[in-house]
């Protein structure tokens, strides 16, 4: 088993001192949120989970995040942060603390100067979390500076697995992002080579009713969340159900992992909407008990709950940390599905909106 932070913190000796190099360097990427059915919620210590998460990268909603990099007048992180082309002080201060922890792997960056420019492809207030793209976006950005300068991460596998490193110690589920299809985060039992430390793309045959996956983000609200999921995740040490709850995870992992094998659309439902309900009684049950979630969320699930009823068609909905619906269904049902959100579901969307994602193939280098 690799140990990434040694092998990576041995590693950094070697990246110190590079050539010097005249003017501006840009390296630019655009990454992808990704949607966990198997979720993450409880950690340790530097951003290690409780228990293995699986998700799959999404296609629409992404993070286009623009490197440029000179040589450095004084020592020390320097950055200027652009979110949509105007200077954001709040996300500068933010990205220099990640980078400070990203220091110890990457010591160069103290050398640079760094101006981050980055934008989302969805709109910043549709309630829709940007820590998984934005967060992978930079560390892939980072990489490949570090393969700029000194010619390393020439291998795929490794680059992606120290931008993986690297995108988790900013945020937990952005590890799984820089990924395409399906991803699993922490490790177990089931999954070869699986780590706590990086994600890694769940290589196990994947039945074709699940190659096409849709999701159809169905917008509640565009508020931002009144806990942070950092609040959220250290409020599971010492819950009532924290024990009980990272077995659940590990039950429920194993059960998907089949389902996906195996095609069993019924058990990918059950299991799908037990995690998700289970995220948010998590929430409930804290001390203090809080909930993301609204009318109009509820609103949804009951009417997702009637139209499988009556229509017998494989749809499960999936809920982030905020109340926002992701209805998933695959590309055979759309037209169906299509005439069922915008009958009955449109109604219980903040000003009509939803984002018509699906599994993606991971980021792009631009
Ligand atoms: O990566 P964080 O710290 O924002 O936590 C993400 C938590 C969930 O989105 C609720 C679940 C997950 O696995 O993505």
């Amino acid at each position: 088993m690799i140990d990434f932070q040694e092998k990576y913190k041995q590693h950094s000796e070697k990246l110190v001192s590079f050539p010097a190099f005249k003017g501006k360097r840009t390296q630019k990427w655009q990454s992808p949120s990704n949607i966990a059915l198997i979720k993450y919620w409880g950690k340790k210590d530097d951003q290690i989970p409780q228990n293995p998460s699986l998700s799959f990268t999404l296609s629409s909603s992404f993070t286009k995040t623009e490197i440029i990099y000179e040589v450095g007048g004084k020592p020390g992180i320097s950055i200027q942060f652009l979110f949509e082309g105007k200077h954001n002080p709040g996300f500068e201060k933010r990205i220099t603390k990640h980078l400070h922890k990203l220091a110890i792997f990457l010591p160069f960056i103290k050398s640079l100067n760094l101006t981050i420019n980055s934008s989302n492809s969805f709109p910043h207030s549709s309630g829709i979390a940007s820590s998984a793209s934005s967060m992978s976006a930079l560390a892939l950005g980072l990489c490949s500076i570090e393969r700029d300068l000194f010619g390393t991460l020439t291998d795929e596998k490794e680059f992606y697995q120290k931008a993986s490193f690297l995108a988790r110690l900013c945020s937990g589920s952005a590890a799984r992002s820089v990924y395409g299809g399906f991803t699993v985060w922490g490790k177990n039992e089931y999954i070869p080579n699986s780590s706590n430390e990086i994600a890694i793309p769940l290589k196990t045959e994947i039945h074709p009713v699940f190659h096409n996956l849709n999701d159809s983000i169905l917008i509640t609200s565009p508020e931002k969340k009144s806990v942070s999921s950092s609040q959220g995740h250290s409020l599971m040490n010492g819950h009532a159900y924290e024990e009980a709850r990272y077995n659940q995870a590990q039950t429920n992992f194993h059960g998907l992992s089949e389902a996906l094998k195996t095609g069993d659309e019924k058990k990918f439902i059950t299991i799908v909407e037990n995690e998700a309900l289970s995220l948010h009684a998590l929430m409930m049950a804290s001390n203090p008990g809080f909930t993301l979630l609204n009318q109009n969320t509820w609103n949804i699930i009951h009417a997702i709950r009637k139209f499988r009823k009556k229509n017998n068609m494989m749809l499960a909905f999936t809920l982030d940390a905020g109340p926002n619906v992701h209805l998933i269904y695959p590309e055979k049902n759309k037209k169906a599905l299509l005439d069922f959100i915008n009958d009955d579901l449109i109604k219980y969307c903040h000003g009509q909106k939803w984002i018509d994602d699906g599994i993606g193939s991971g980021p792009v280098q631009i």
